[in-house]
């Protein structure tokens, strides 16, 4: 397992559509392995392929809750309930955080690594992680969900 460089906003990778996962090989065990190291590393709680230059929809999240990391593989969105409004941030911009809204309840489709299906709800800050996560694998990032504009002085 080795730590990779996470991309900083501004790099081109971070705003493209991440194509689909369609090995699932030793490739992308190593991937997903050192995905979670970067996590792991970096404190922080997910972490999408696009992150660390690769465009394939592969996603790891680890709450730190001793449940263990997720590694979602082709991740699709598939119910979404209700509303939180809270402060998000990405390991793509240290030390920037901002309100955003997102579902207080969703349920996510995906693959494991051997490529068998299965699927994840998620409440509160797995709800929000979810959707941060999945929206990197569309190119989009949490600042471009933030509803309100700080005045200028
Ligand atoms: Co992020």
């Amino acid at each position: 397992m080795a730590v990779r460089e996470i991309l900083r906003f501004g790099e081109d990778s971070l705003r493209k559509k991440c194509r689909p996962v369609t090995s699932f090989d030793e490739k992308l065990a190593v991937l997903l392995d050192d995905m979670k190291e970067t996590l792991l590393g970096a404190e922080g709680v997910g972490l999408a392929a696009p992150q660390v230059g690769i465009l394939r929809r592969a996603v790891v999240i680890d709450l730190r809750d001793g449940k263990g990391a997720i590694e979602l593989i082709n991740p699709e969105l598939v119910f979404e309930e209700g509303v939180q409004v809270g402060n998000e941030g990405c390991l793509s911009a240290p030390g920037e955080w901002c309100e955003v809204e997102r579902p207080k309840k969703v349920t996510v489709k995906a693959f494991d690594r051997t490529g068998k299906e299965f699927s994840v709800t998620g409440e509160d800050l797995l709800a929000r992680a979810l959707c941060h996560e999945l929206d990197h694998l569309e190119g989009i990032l949490f600042t471009d969900r933030v509803k309100q504009t700080i005045p200028k002085r």
